[in-house]
């Protein structure tokens, strides 16, 4: 087999790269691991970024987006001495739009099968090869069959376990990585929102995230030792739990149910230097890892396959190659800017186990200076809505 650009990964970055290129007649083949269904039951992010909404505009699977989608212009803070709201629409002009990860898969999957676009899935063993020459290939096992694609580039969008990043040869790379000591349980409810805007809550308990793919179903997260397995925490816990972490006016207004969803995460920040290796080039988690706290895992995974889909094009229509040698130099450059976002968010909102009185104190006074200082909103809001690209 051969294609012209050979993309490891049917997530969200690797679909959405296709669909773009597929729009711009540049073939592609999908490799993916997994099952279809598997894919699209994650329940992953929720919170889309105007950029990336833009993308799915172009890559011609906006609609289902901006009909269902639920547009944004604000977000709650909350804290052990009342909450505040960041004005996203006043401060910077824009908003996000509320759609779950598992949507925008579903959508690329319908229209990637409608254009006719390739995708193998149940993809065993698949191997990057020949990365630094000229013609680089993949060998992997499919259909019974190990099998050969060949193509001029590569693009890793395997997520953080997959071959493509390390694929890069030890010397050549450079990881940097932080964990915390604490994961995140979600759980998913078909149960109205508790608000019609998210609520961010940093509690004495711990963290808290009330949030929602639409006016039935809600989604809400709460800080939890890493040591605790979903099966830990029952549905009456964990409500309980998530009220404590919430403003009493706000918990009264809970409506609780049967949890239709329930996982733990973990958090950890991570940066993998450089995301190019010969005519390899790896988007997205394959790259890099953020925190939660403030949705941009995914939204950076779209970042990335903004500047790969403009450097692909760049170089197959005008026969330019500086894109791709300019690739990892400005994907790194925004991702850095959204992991020090992530990175503070998580230590404003949440508790660690080892903080001092001292470091309490300057939590509190990093959220009071936010409630009474608008140029810091605007900054939070800036990143949160999404900094250019
Ligand atoms: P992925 O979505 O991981 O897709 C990678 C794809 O590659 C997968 O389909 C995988 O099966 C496939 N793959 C892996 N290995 C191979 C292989 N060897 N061969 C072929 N295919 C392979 N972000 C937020 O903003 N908010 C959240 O609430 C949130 N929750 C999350 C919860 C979890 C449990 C995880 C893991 C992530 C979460 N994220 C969240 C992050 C967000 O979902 C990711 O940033 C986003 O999925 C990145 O997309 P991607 O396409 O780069 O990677
Ligand atoms: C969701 C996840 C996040 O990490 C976040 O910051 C906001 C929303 C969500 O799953 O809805």
């Amino acid at each position: 087999m051969r294609t012209q650009v050979a993309i490891i990964g049917g997530g969200p970055a690797g679909l959405l790269l296709s669909q773009l290129l597929l729009k711009r007649g540049i073939d592609t083949v999908v490799l993916e691991r997994r099952t279809k269904d598997y894919v699209l039951a994650r329940i992953r992010a929720g919170v889309l970024e105007t950029g990336f909404a833009g993308l799915m505009r172009e890559a011609g699977v906006g609609a289902r987006m901006d009909k269902e989608g639920i547009k944004h212009d604000g977000a709650r803070i909350a804290h052990p001495q009342g909450q505040f709201r960041i004005d996203f629409k006043k401060l910077t002009g824009d908003h996000v739009i509320v759609y779950g990860q598992s949507e925008v898969t579903r959508d690329l999957y319908d229209a990637r099968e409608a254009a006719g676009g390739e995708t193998l899935f149940e993809c065993a063993g698949v191997t990057p090869r020949d990365l630094d020459g000229e013609q680089p290939f993949l060998t992997f096992l499919h259909g019974g069959k190990m099998n050969r694609l060949d193509a001029d580039f590569i693009i890793g969008c395997d997520g953080f376990h997959g071959p493509s990043r390390q694929a890069i040869p030890e010397a050549a790379r450079r990881e940097f990585e932080k964990t915390y000591p604490f994961g995140w349980l979600g759980i998913l409810s078909e149960t109205p929102p508790i608000d019609d805007e998210l609520i961010y809550a940093g509690s004495e308990r711990g963290f808290a995230l009330c949030s929602m793919r639409h006016e039935k179903l809600s989604r809400y997260y709460i800080q939890c030792p890493l040591s605790d397995s979903p099966e830990d925490w029952d549905d009456d816990d964990f409500w309980a739990e998530l009220k404590r972490r919430l403003p009493e006016e706000v918990a009264e207004t809970l409506v609780t149910g049967p949890s239709v969803e329930k996982s733990i995460a973990p958090l950890r920040s991570f940066v993998c230097e450089p995301m190019r290796w010969g005519r390899l080039f790896l988007c997205g988690d394959a790259a890099h890892i953020v925190p939660p706290t403030g949705a941009k895992g995914l939204n950076t995974a779209a970042s990335d396959v903004h500047y790969m889909y403009h450097a692909l094009v760049r170089h197959y229509e005008d026969g330019d190659s500086a894109g791709l040698d300019q690739y990892s130099a400005q994907a790194l450059a925004r991702i850095w800017k959204t992991q020090r976002f992530s990175w503070w968010m998580t230590n404003m909102l949440h508790r660690f186990p080892d903080q001092s009185e001292f470091d309490l104190r300057v939590q509190q006074a990093e959220l009071a200076f936010l409630e009474e200082n608008e140029a810091a909103r605007r900054a939070l809001a800036e990143s949160y809505v999404g900094l250019p690209y």
